[in-house]
């Protein structure tokens, strides 16, 4: 089965081609550039830009996949959640695709796919997903923090989310804060591996609440009081350096603490992490050790399918139809909101 992928959720334009379990393209246009000067994402720009983006990228991914648009099986995109304008553009141009070539089309869960990615290795691809186990699974990005517990390949309970900024936004504001640039997670993990995690002693939100549910404002709001009460910081690189290992320590031990523990508790042999923030290298680092340590199996998304991308919408939705899930309607609307589960 050979099926198009869209992705535009959020700031990344991304098509790809999959064909029974395996990816032969998948490119992402990214807009970081784009938004860098706003220092977060802008909707009605990343809306333009996937307009202009959305055919050539779709075009070169056929291409670079050696596929003929006639041969192709299935159309996905993704319908929720993400940001309302972005979405459309992917889901519209997905549905016209189907419409024009007559071919059935899915309309995919973004976090859904999310918890797909880190099955999506291995050689053949295929193989992964047969080794498919009940998981807790971490999903970690500038929009989302949910903790999941995946029953079966199609059943999902959602334990815990943040219930304000997500753990990327904490990376990318405490980044901002610190004047560094544009997305900051990546910035932090670069300087903060030359820092001293345990210089400075930030809070561990909801490290100890009895739910599954995270918080990272306050976190943001003691790096914000901080360089309030010690501007001469920001003249010192090795300082920086220190604060970013600080910030991100504090930030990882609250996603691995919470995780673990919550897989504990559900009875789980295996815990998965997928989404931007795991490419964090300390992150992956505590979840190996802790996973390590307490007996987990941990499958941990590649870092090229960590961030937003299609090669794991088509993934899913060759596994859906794959299990006999119906097509989509060509005139289902985009769903912002759409809850998982
Ligand atoms: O999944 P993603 O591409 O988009 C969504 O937000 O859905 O994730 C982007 C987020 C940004 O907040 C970015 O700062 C964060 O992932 N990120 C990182 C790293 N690489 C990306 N955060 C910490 N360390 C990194 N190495
Ligand atoms: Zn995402």
């Amino acid at each position: 089965m050979t099926i198009l992928a869209f992705e535009t959720s959020c700031d990344e334009t991304s098509v790809a081609v999959v064909r029974d379990g395996r990816v032969l393209s998948s490119l992402v246009s990214s807009q970081i550039k784009l938004h860098a000067e706003y220092g977060g994402v802008v909707p009605e720009l990343a809306a333009r830009e996937h307009l202009r983006n959305l055919m050539p990228v779709a075009r070169a991914a056929l291409e670079e996949a050696d596929v003929f648009a006639g041969s192709l099986d299935a159309i996905a995109a993704t319908q929720g959640p993400g940001l309302p304008n972005a979405l459309l553009l992917g889901l519209k141009a997905a549905q016209a695709t189907a419409f024009a070539l007559r071919k059935p089309f899915l309309g995919i869960h973004h976090h859904e796919a999310h918890l797909y990615s880190p099955w999506i290795a291995g050689e053949p691809p295929l193989a992964d997903f047969a080794s498919f186990q009940p998981n807790v699974s971490l999903v970690v990005s500038g929009g989302h923090t949910l903790l999941v517990h995946v029953k079966s390949e199609r059943e999902y309970a959602v334990l815990g989310s943040t219930i304000d900024d997500a753990a990327g936004e904490c990376f990318d504001k405490t980044a901002k804060l610190m004047g560094l640039a544009y997305p900051g997670g990546p910035e932090i993990d670069r300087l903060a591996a030359r820092g001293n995690a345990k210089k400075y002693d930030f809070p561990r939100p909801m490290l100890r609440d009895a739910s599954d549910d995270f918080s990272f404002s306050g976190l943001k709001t003691s790096v914000r009081y901080f360089l309030r009460d010690h501007a001469e910081a920001l003249e010192n690189q090795q300082t920086i350096c220190d604060l970013c290992a600080s910030v991100q320590a504090a930030i990882v031990e609250v996603l691995v603490g919470k995780t673990i523990r919550a897989a504990k508790r559900v009875g789980v042999e295996c815990v998965t992490a997928s989404g931007g923030v795991t490419c964090n290298s300390a992150l992956r680092t505590a979840l190996e050790q802790a996973c390590a340590s307490e007996n987990f199996t941990l499958r941990l998304a590649n870092r090229n399918l960590c961030t937003d991308n299609a090669a794991m919408i088509g993934i899913l939705a060759e596994q859906k139809l794959l299990h006999g899930a119906p097509a989509t309607s060509l005139d289902a609307e985009i769903m912002p909101g759409w809850a998982l589960g």
